[in-house]
């Protein structure tokens, strides 16, 4: 099946808190974007159309790593939110010829840990009905029990990183959304312009997954089980994290 990857690769990295995007915080066998995109030029490179990596305006980290030469890679600068910088990458695609009915696959650039077996679940989902009808994301039922804190003024003469309980709210059927999630650029680009269309009206906030804005214009994205290692470095604990699972992985294909 031909597949396009986007990458957003615009983000800031506020909550890591570095000062430098979190893409490009090191781990075993290169860069945590080099890792993002390993598994879809590894995999499947005969159904790989092309992949587009979308970068902020001021990046200068990009043109140094060897995956910028890759006859495959090219890339397009992004937005001020997630849903604009995808939208930037679907126009890239379209600009090297991708038809409004091929798929395309947005990974984060900051989930370094996707493996060869999940992109190929994901993948086998798009083939089924309703995958081919709405498209598909890796997903993970949620284990803990979760809660819904009160606003902020109820918590009133409290410590700030403390939280009051508002409620509890049932886990049954709430999945997390990871990525990749998959979609036809068509209707991708309609659902995200949508979104941002939405966004811009007082009070309006931008999709924080693809998912979310096919959804609002009535699609029913696959859940597809994704893996725990799949792990989006949002908090410098999730690097170490990520760091060892491929530190295990690599253990793993050295005594295969
Ligand atoms: N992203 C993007 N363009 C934006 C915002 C986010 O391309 N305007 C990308 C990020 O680079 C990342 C992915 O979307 O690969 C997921 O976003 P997130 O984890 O929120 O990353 P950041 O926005 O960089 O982090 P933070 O929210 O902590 O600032
Ligand atoms: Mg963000």
């Amino acid at each position: 099946m031909n597949y396009w990857v986007v990458l957003p690769a615009a983000g800031r990295g506020e909550r890591f808190g570095v000062g430098a995007p979190k893409q490009y915080e090191a781990l075993p066998g290169g860069v945590v974007l080099e890792h993002a995109l390993a598994p879809f030029l590894r995999l499947s490179s005969t159904d790989l159309r092309g992949v587009v990596v979308v970068l902020g305006s001021a990046d200068t980290r990009f043109a140094t790593l060897p995956l910028a030469q890759h006859p495959q890679v090219t890339t397009t600068t992004g937005g001020a939110s997630r849903a604009a910088s995808v939208l930037a990458g679907l126009d890239a695609v379209r600009a090297r010829g991708g038809a409004e009915d091929e798929w395309v696959l947005v990974h984060d650039a900051a989930r370094p840990c996707l493996s060869a077996a999940e992109l190929g679940a994901l993948l086998a989902a798009l083939a089924t009905p309703a995958g081919q009808a709405s498209g598909a994301l890796l997903a993970l039922p949620v284990a803990d029990t979760v809660k819904r804190a009160a606003s902020q003024e109820a918590n009133a003469g409290g410590t700030p990183e403390l939280a009051v309980v508002a409620a509890t709210v049932p886990r049954d059927g709430l999945w997390r959304a990871l990525t990749p999630q998959a979609f036809r650029l068509g209707a991708l680009t309609a659902a995200l312009e949508n979104a941002l269309r939405l966004a811009a009206a007082p009070g309006g906030s931008a999709p924080t997954d693809e998912a979310a804005a096919i959804e609002a214009l009535g699609g029913a994205p696959l859940l597809v089980p994704g893996s725990p290692y799949n792990v989006k470095v949002t908090l410098p604990a999730d690097l170490e994290f990520a760091a060892t699972v491929l530190r295990s992985r690599a253990e793993r294909t050295r005594h295969d």
